[in-house]
């Protein structure tokens, strides 16, 4: 089901016009390497939480944005971020029920959208479920649901996405979400398989980007492959760990420099960054932000 569109809100005035008018020769855009008016991106999990969050970033930067998420209706927290889209930014929120494992439905969606909008500038993989337990507590059927939708399904995204970009010649951006969990070990949390599946995000990242990065030679456009590796961030698959053990809440906050669990509106500069020209000689990197987690 697509939910269409956003009501007027009281947002604040678009960026342009806070800034201060000076001489008309100059330009009034400040910035532009941050703009992403016109162009289309996907988000995975984007029917709440992190990618949410991102999503909402870049609709403020004035793109288009079409949420996947496998939630038949997206969570309140949508329908708030879609009321707060101001049109005058340029940009709009739009959701999709999509599940990232199957295959055929994440073609049909990728393609479908980007052949509403002759283009795809990029995608946000954010769809992601966490399996805690030992080694021991995980059955060969939660292995594999934990790497259908972590590794399998983010690839078939990342795949279909970029077909698509290349399709309608766009030199776009993918951003991957994977973890800190993907280069350690986590103290308060027993999740081996979770974090063995963001490791590999990691590695994906950089196969993909060393395969996309210059298109161009085959008459297509380049495309650039990132990730995030977020610490601990408040969110609702966080919560579900504190409130199995309490405990863990404890241990992550003081397992960083800052003292704290992440916002997920902390990651709102790293996600325009990422998916706008801003980053442009950036491919094939890991971005850590994790209030200096794997600092110490
Ligand atoms: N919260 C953290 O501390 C943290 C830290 C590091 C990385 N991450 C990663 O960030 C991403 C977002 O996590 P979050 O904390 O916002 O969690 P969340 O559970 O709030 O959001 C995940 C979203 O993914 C969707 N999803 C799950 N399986 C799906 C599927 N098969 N198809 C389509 N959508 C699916 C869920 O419905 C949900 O909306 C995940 O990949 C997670 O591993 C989170």
């Amino acid at each position: 089901m697509a939910y269409d569109h956003a009501e007027p809100s009281d947002a604040p005035a678009p960026i342009q016009e806070r800034q201060p008018m000076g001489d008309k020769d100059r330009t009034q855009k400040r910035f532009s390497e941050f703009d992403l008016q016109g162009k289309v991106f996907t988000v995975t999990g984007g029917g709440r939480g992190l990618g949410l969050t991102m999503a909402e970033a870049l609709v403020e930067a004035g793109a288009q944005v079409h949420c996947l998420d496998r939630l038949s209706e997206p969570e309140n927290e949508f329908i708030q971020a879609q009321n707060r889209a101001n049109p005058t930014y340029g940009g709009s929120l739009h959701y999709h029920c999509m599940d990232v494992r199957d295959a055929e439905n994440v073609a049909h969606t990728m393609s479908h959208i980007a052949d509403m909008n002759g283009r795809l500038d990029g995608l946000l993989a954010a769809a992601g479920i966490n399996h805690v337990d030992n080694a021991f507590g995980h059955t060969q059927a939660d292995v594999n649901e934990v790497l259908s939708i972590n590794y399998t399904g983010l690839f078939t995204c990342a795949t279909e996405a970029a077909k698509q970009m290349m399709k309608y010649q766009c030199p776009g951006s993918i951003l991957l979400v994977s973890s800190i969990s993907g280069f350690m070990a986590n103290k308060g949390m027993c999740a081996p398989v979770y974090n063995s599946s963001k490791a590999a995000v990691i590695q994906l990242t950089r196969s993909l980007a060393m395969e996309w990065g210059q298109l161009e030679k085959t008459g297509k456009k380049g495309i650039r492959v990132n990730c995030l590796c977020p610490g601990h961030v408040c969110t609702a698959m966080v919560e579900e760990i504190f409130a199995r053990d309490p405990e863990t809440k404890k241990i992550w906050e003081s397992e960083n420099m800052l003292g704290r669990l992440g916002r997920p509106d902390e990651f709102r500069g790293a996600a325009l960054y990422l998916l706008s020209n801003a980053s442009s000689f950036m491919t094939g990197a890991a971005l850590v932000i994790d209030g200096g987690h794997t600092a110490w």
